[in-house]
Formats: C-alpha cells, structure tokens, sequence
C-alpha cells in the first residue's frame, strides 16, 4: 500500500512540476516574442523592396503636389555637391535620348553619327544644346545644368564616340 502511495505522490509531484514548466516556457516564450508582436511583416517585406526612386508625372494620381517646390530643391542639392562631371550630366539627363539614338539624336558611340557634329566645333555643339536644335531641347533639358556642366556632358559623349 505505501508502495502505490509513494508512486502517487511522485507521479504527483512529477505532473505538477511540469505544469510549471509549461507556465514558465509560456512567459518566456511571450517575453521572447514580444518585440515581433510590433512586426507587420508584409509591411516590412514591402519596404525593403520598394524601388530606390519613382517617377511621377504631374497631375497623375500619386504625384505630390509639391511638385513646383521639387526642382528648386533638386537644384539645391545640385548646388551644395558641387558642379557635376560630364558623365554624371550624361548619366542623369542626356542618356535618355543619347543613350539609344531616340528622336533621331546622335547616339553615344556611334562615331559616324557624331563625326559631322564634332566637325562644326565646341562652341557650335555648347550653343546648339544651350540652346536646342530641333528635337534636341535647350540645354538637354538639365536647367539646373551650368555651362561648363553641359560642355563636360558634351565632352563626355563626343570622347565616347569618336
Ligand atoms: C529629348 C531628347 C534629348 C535629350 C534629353 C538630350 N538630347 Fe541632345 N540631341 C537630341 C536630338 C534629337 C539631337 C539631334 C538634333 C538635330 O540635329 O536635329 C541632339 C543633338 C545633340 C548635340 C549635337 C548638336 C549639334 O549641333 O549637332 C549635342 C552636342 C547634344 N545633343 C548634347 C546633349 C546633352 C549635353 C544633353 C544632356 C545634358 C542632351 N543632348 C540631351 C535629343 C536629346
């Protein structure tokens, strides 16, 4: 008889300790947690992939509406790293049409698209970008662009192709 009551008692104290045990891992295992609680992990999925910039245009749902305040301070921040190199102009606003030859511009790297126009001189090719030729629009659309940033850009491209 005292056999069976001392397994009783063991048996016992065995399942209530392990009845602790659990209480104990649930509070750990919460306190471990606590800090994912905050976590919205597809919120946080999205915002590490999000792209690095976006292009709006005006008017267009999403676009800001600070849009007239943009420029000026792309323009300062222009200002405060100092004047670009050339093919930072190129990379950032001639690219886009002189990368691939679009509307019929001379296209970097092609040496017999740009042979005739390298023919004319810097002073001719530095007035007709300040200015625009056709579909070439003043200053290749880089107004923040000073003239000796163009000319660099210029410079750039016509090293590239010859
Ligand atoms: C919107 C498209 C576009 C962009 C952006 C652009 N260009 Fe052009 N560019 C043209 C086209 C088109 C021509 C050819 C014009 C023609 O001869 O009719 C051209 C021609 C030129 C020429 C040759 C001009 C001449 O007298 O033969 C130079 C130099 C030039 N671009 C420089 C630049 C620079 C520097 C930039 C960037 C700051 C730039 N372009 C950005 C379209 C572009």
């Amino acid at each position: 008889m005292s056999h069976d009551k001392q397994f009783f008692t063991t048996f016992a104290a065995v399942l209530i300790g392990l009845g602790v045990l659990a209480v104990i891992l649930y509070f750990i295992a919460g306190y471990l947690t606590s800090d994912m609680s905050e976590y919205e992990p597809k919120e946080v999925a999205l915002e590490n992939i999000k792209p690095v910039g976006q292009v709006y245009i005006a008017g267009q749902p999403g676009a800001p509406e600070t849009t007239a305040a943009a420029p000026v301070a792309a323009a300062g921040d222009v200002a405060a790293a100092g004047p670009k190199t050339g093919e930072q102009v190129y990379q950032s606003n001639c690219i886009a049409c002189h990368g691939t030859g679009a509307a019929g511009s001379p296209k970097m790297g092609d040496a017999a698209a740009w042979a005739p126009r390298i023919a004319k001189g810097m002073d001719a090719l530095l007035k007709s970008a300040t200015n625009g030729l056709n579909a070439m629009p003043p200053k290749g659309l880089c107004m923040a662009c000073s003239e000796d940033e163009l000319k660099g850009a210029i410079q750039y491209m016509v090293s590239k192709s010859q």
